[in-house]
């Protein structure tokens, strides 16, 4: 029987997951089956428990249930305890739901893929919601110089900061009075305002040539934020379409110790 895996989220018709996952899996030679399920905040638990008990190997988990996943497993990875929130379940040897999150790793090695190497950079990070406690782990593990955390909800930010606190001085701001601690070598737009073409931060002065500029989000054209910091002389605009296959990449690690090569499905989605 092929190893069966699968990606749970609401809406899900859309998802890329399927198709990348079987991309690497062929890679090794192995046969999987790896399914869409939609679900429902009320079937969400019983549906993972069902799908583990008929043999599932592991499944990956999408908005709205990373939290829904955080809250039922019985172990958590140190970066699924940071981010609070879980998109890659297996169970262990001794039979417990596991979860772990590799959004945050995603992010960095797709940074790493497009010669973003963090280390004593000046990043900035707009937005303060899950999104954001999903990264800023693995972020902070690539020591920056510093992070400035801005929300246009200002105490949320403060709040999202202090979780981090042991970690790392994270300097805050509210994205209307932006106040950096250093002219950003890096933007990271982990807000969900792209979903609604709006654009989360507006100072100009932070941009230069040599600013990149990453959206969390992607789209089939580039969104909104990514053309507003190219109209504004920023050379490398990315969307998150890398970081979604280094997710991915790091899930199928996770449940069969297989670490898929991304080089060609990362030039095959660039060039669509
Ligand atoms: P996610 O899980 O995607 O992070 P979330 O927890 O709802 O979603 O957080 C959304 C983030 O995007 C928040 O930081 C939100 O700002 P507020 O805290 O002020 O609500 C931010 N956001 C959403 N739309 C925005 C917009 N149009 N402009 C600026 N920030 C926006």
């Amino acid at each position: 029987m092929q190893q069966q895996f699968a990606v749970f989220g609401n809406p899900i018709a859309h998802s890329k997951s399927p198709s990348i996952h079987q991309h690497f899996a062929q890679q090794f030679g192995l046969e999987i089956d790896y399914q869409k399920r939609l679900s429902t905040a009320e079937q969400f638990a019983t549906d993972v428990m069902e799908f583990f008990s008929s043999g599932g190997l592991g499944c990956n988990v999408t908005v709205p249930f990373k939290e829904d996943a955080y809250a039922m497993c019985q172990t958590l990875t140190p970066p699924a305890t940071r981010a609070k929130a879980v998109n890659t379940l297996f169970v262990n040897k001794e039979k417990q739901l596991c979860g772990h999150n590799t959004d945050g790793i995603g992010l960095v090695n797709d940074l790493l893929n497009h010669q973003l190497d963090i280390k004593a950079r000046h990043l900035l990070v707009v937005g303060a919601g899950g999104a954001t406690r999903g990264i800023l782990g693995p972020i902070i593990e690539q020591q920056p110089a510093s992070i400035t955390l801005a929300n246009r909800t200002y105490h949320k930010a403060r709040n999202l900061a202090a979780e981090f606190d042991d970690l790392f001085a994270i300097h805050t701001s509210a994205t209307e009075q932006l106040d950096v601690a250093h002219k950003p070598d890096l933007i990271i737009n982990a807000t969900s305002a792209s979903l609604s073409a709006e654009v989360p931060i507006s100072d100009i002065s932070l941009l230069s040539k040599h600013t990149a500029c990453y959206d969390l989000a992607y789209a089939t054209e580039p969104t909104a934020f990514m053309q507003w910091a190219h109209n504004n002389g920023c050379d490398q605009t990315l969307d998150g379409r890398g970081m979604l296959i280094e997710q991915a990449a790091a899930a199928f690690f996770t449940w069969t110790r297989l670490q898929p090569d991304t080089a060609a499905i990362n030039a095959d989605f660039a060039s669509r």
